[in-house]
């Protein structure tokens, strides 16, 4: 896709999958503007993130869903939390997790709509209001 659509539509809810595509613990992959990401559910929460692990590159929506939302790598372990950051290496001794600061995945915002899950290619901290269902018809 043009680099300059992608970025003019960076702005806006793209539909990403129906709500009930996500079921327990199970990790979607999709793609967002050229972006592969991951979409899952914690709870009530549905939650986007980039479907790449930062340390070798391995796909998140391959691995796993803990009870506390941690999406766990399949290749060396690592641990990502709800909002993308890593905070488990396994193979950093558990008293001495120096995890650095780059060492996470963009998180993007997400609302669920009409049975639908939309995605923003924003970060969950941004004040992107979410889609009106009378804007979806
Ligand atoms: S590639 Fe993900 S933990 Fe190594």
């Amino acid at each position: 896709m043009n680099t300059d659509v992608v970025r003019g539509l960076r702005g806006y809810w793209h539909p990403v999958c129906a709500e009930s595509d996500l079921e327990d613990g199970r990790l979607l992959p999709a793609t967002l503007l050229d972006e592969d990401i991951v979409v899952y559910r914690v709870g009530d929460d549905v939650l986007a993130v980039q479907d790449l692990c930062i340390h070798r590159g391995t796909r998140l929506s391959l691995g796993t869903l803990r009870d506390d939302g941690c999406l766990v790598c399949p290749y060396h372990g690592w641990e990502y939390d709800v909002t993308g950051r890593c905070v488990r290496i396994p193979s950093l001794p558990e008293k001495n997790q120096h995890i650095p600061s780059r060492a996470r995945v963009a998180a993007y915002a997400t609302a669920r709509r009409s049975g639908l899950v939309f995605v923003a290619h924003r970060p969950v901290t941004s004040s992107l209001r979410a889609p009106r269902p009378s804007r979806l018809a």
